[in-house]
């Protein structure tokens, strides 16, 4: 038996743990200390508010990303198409799971393509960033991003995950200068996302020094990457070291004011514990450009195409009536609006 895992082994036990254990992270997302201000006479039509944008140079009809997650197993392509069939009928954003797995093993390419369904959406390549210290480059990059016609390539960033578990990949040393070269020689953007944990001021700017085109602060308050890994630590030694960080990281509502502050110019997607379109609007209020959900369209997807189509309705429709009683008919306005206990917040960081 190989000590470590298979990636596509893997992949099916994380799709498994997020359905079926708790791995919330113990921290609260930070969003629920603003409030919007009501107007009693908005002086708006709700069936026209205008929640459309243009990112990338694509269409989008509301803010909302469903944040990389899967591929690499039959199931996972299954979930895959759920997402992308219900995103390109809305008009959403969508980014696949990390394609290491496609790489390594290119029969599974199919379980990350999702092209056929959703021909139009703007789509997100994945790789871990960490790769770019174990053999891969540019090359690799343009493949993962050719591989499914992404529009741009997101490298995540998951020190601790890698950390926590058994045979993590932890040698996170020396990796600016490599982001700063894929930036340069990819043709397309590139994203440099956490999983779970938030970003702080200090890594904002070395992302904005790198060149990428957009930080996924995927803050803390939702799913925990050390929770899911604590549920498959192959020992007790590892299953201790990955629930001690059931309360690490930075809220989400915090690493968007930590990129905002480092990088005032920097295009932000707010992730990590978002549940619904009242959090969306928050954090767009905040500054973001879209707010992504994981683990609630997983939970979706593993229903059916039609469950995804509803929530992804319901989450737009909740943004809509969040613009209509705040008195903002479009996101630029919704930028604008005052936040109660703003302040208290941008004094916290
Ligand atoms: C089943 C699952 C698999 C994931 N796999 C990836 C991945 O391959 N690459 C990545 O960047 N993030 C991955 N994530 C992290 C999410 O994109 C997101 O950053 C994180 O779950 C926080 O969002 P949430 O609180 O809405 O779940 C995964 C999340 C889930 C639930």
């Amino acid at each position: 038996m190989p000590k470590v895992a298979p990636i596509d082994q893997r992949k099916a036990d994380h799709i498994k743990i997020n359905l079926e254990k708790d791995v919330r992270s113990a921290l609260t997302t930070g969003l629920e200390k603003i409030l919007f201000t009501h107007e009693a006479l908005p002086e708006l039509d709700l069936e026209r508010i205008d929640t459309s944008l243009s990112l990338f140079g694509k269409p989008l009809a509301a803010p909302i990303l469903i944040s990389s997650m899967t591929g690499g197993t039959s199931e996972a392509e299954i979930i895959n198409l759920r997402l992308a069939e219900a995103a390109q009928e809305i008009g959403i954003a969508m980014g696949v799971g990390s394609q290491r797995a496609a790489l390594e093993h290119p029969e599974q390419a199919k379980t990350f393509q999702v092209r056929r369904v959703a021909p139009d959406i703007l789509l997100f390549a994945n790789l871990g960033a960490v790769q770019l210290n174990y053999g891969y480059g540019v090359d690799e990059c343009r493949k993962a991003v050719d591989m499914i016609g992404a529009n741009a390539l997101i490298l995540h960033f998951n020190p601790l995950q890698e950390a926590v578990q058994d045979a993590g990949d932890t040698n996170f040393a020396g990796l600016r200068e490599k982001i700063e070269e894929i930036c340069k020689r990819l043709e397309v953007p590139v994203i440099a996302k956490e999983v779970g944990w938030g970003i702080s001021e200090r890594t904002a700017r070395i992302f904005a020094d790198c060149g990428v085109s957009a930080i996924d602060v995927a803050g803390a308050g939702g799913t925990s990457w050390s929770q899911v890994e604590m549920h498959r630590a192959p020992d007790e030694f590892t299953r201790q070291l990955a629930a001690t960080f059931v309360g690490w990281g930075i809220p989400t509502a915090e690493s968007i004011l930590n990129v905002k502050k480092a990088a005032p110019a920097m295009t932000i997607f707010a992730s990590g514990g978002l549940k619904d379109g009242l959090d969306i609007a928050k954090c767009i209020a905040l500054g973001a450009a879209l707010g992504g959900m994981a683990g609630q369209f997983l939970k979706a997807a593993a229903a059916s195409t039609e469950n995804v189509v509803e929530t992804m309705n319901l989450t737009k429709k909740q943004l809509e009536v969040t613009m209509f009683a705040a008195g903002a008919g479009d996101l630029d306005s919704l930028r604008n609006v005052k936040l109660q206990g703003r302040s208290k917040l941008d004094a916290e960081i």
